[in-house]
């Protein structure tokens, strides 16, 4: 599994986003140590706070399905009916990553036909995770 093929999941787990409210579509696909692909879009809900970004939920699929041990994340997402440029991971999401993952850590923004690697320390720079407890 190169970058490349990852961003491609991310772009096709934007398909099923769900979001009616923002119409903003977002996709991931979590790549696991293992050689495994978790994949989460967006969920939204009536009441807004109970939105789950499409991170997280690949990152909870993952969890929940005994997987602890991730090698990058790609992340596609952007308005309903353009196409995928780039969205940054929120703040939420960047410290669920943290929980998981190293500061070396890979994540793939933009899109497939053009995206770049960023580390999560260059995401959450000072982060606050367990080791500080
Ligand atoms: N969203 C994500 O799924 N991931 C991000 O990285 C940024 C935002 C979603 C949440 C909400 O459904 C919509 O995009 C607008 O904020």
């Amino acid at each position: 599994m190169n970058d490349r093929e990852l961003m491609e999941l991310a772009q096709k787990a934007r398909e099923t986003s769900y979001s009616p409210y923002s119409r903003f579509r977002v996709g991931a696909a979590l790549l696991t140590k293992s050689g495994k692909v978790y994949t989460g879009c967006n969920i939204e809900n009536a009441s807004y706070p109970a939105t789950v970004c499409a991170e997280r939920t690949a990152i909870f699929k993952a969890v929940s399905e005994g997987e602890k041990e991730f090698e990058a994340l790609a992340i596609v997402g952007g308005r309903e009916g353009e196409t995928a440029d780039f969205c940054a991971p929120c703040g939420v999401c960047r410290q669920v990553v943290a929980e998981f993952c190293p500061p070396a850590f890979k994540i793939l923004l933009g899109n497939p036909a053009k995206f770049k690697a960023y580390t999560l320390e260059m995401l959450l720079p000072l982060s606050f995770t367990g080791s500080d407890l």
